[in-house]
């Protein structure tokens, strides 16, 4: 773990003054540190039956398809509006400035699916809030919510449902 942390870089004042980014590029243009990330993420679940991996847009999609791929789960992609092309199901939520939505097909949950769901990183919650309750509509067996990176300071784990399974590698 200590070796992916090596790798995310810190970006001081972006986007704004003030603000610390941590940015997860460098740590995915590792090979190690993806080897590393795909094999800690799939320890989380292996034992979960899990049949369906949700990446969020647009990082969500990196550790998401890797995250499916080793578990042996289908993948689902959780996409901005206007994207996906088949009847979609969305869930709109407050970001910083103004309202964003997402959107998932229809018919990519059915009631028998165990579900993660996965995005990059944990900041106020309110991206991930929106997906679960948009993926819970479809009633699947089960949902788990995970991230590679949570910043605790912003307390995001406060927009989730308080009895959600939440799971991150990386707390800072
Ligand atoms: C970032 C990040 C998460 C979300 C976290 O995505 O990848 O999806 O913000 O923020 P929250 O917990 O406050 O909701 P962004 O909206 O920047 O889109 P991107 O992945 O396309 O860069
Ligand atoms: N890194 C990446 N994405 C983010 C961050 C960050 O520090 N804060 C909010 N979204």
């Amino acid at each position: 773990m200590e070796y992916i942390k090596s790798k995310i870089r810190d970006v001081y004042d972006f986007p704004k003054p003030g603000i610390i980014f941590r940015d997860l590029t460098t740590m995915f243009k590792d090979p190690r540190a993806m080897h590393i990330v795909g094999w800690d993420l799939a320890q989380l679940y292996r034992d979960k039956g899990v049949t369906k991996v949700v990446g969020i847009e647009s990082r969500g999609f990196i550790g998401g398809a890797i995250l499916a791929y080793e578990i042996g789960a289908g993948f689902v992609p959780a996409r901005k509006p206007g994207k996906l092309p088949a009847d979609t199901v969305s869930a709109s939520f407050e970001k910083e400035y103004g309202t964003d939505t997402i959107e998932i097909h229809r018919d990519a949950i059915t009631p028998d699916d165990v579900v993660v769901l996965h995005d990059d990183l944990l900041a106020t919650g309110g991206t991930m809030a929106a997906c679960y309750e948009l993926v819970k509509s479809m009633n699947p067996r089960k949902i788990y919510i995970n991230f590679i990176v949570e910043l605790s300071a912003l307390n995001g784990r406060k927009n989730l449902p308080a009895d959600a399974d939440v799971r991150s590698l990386i707390v800072y």
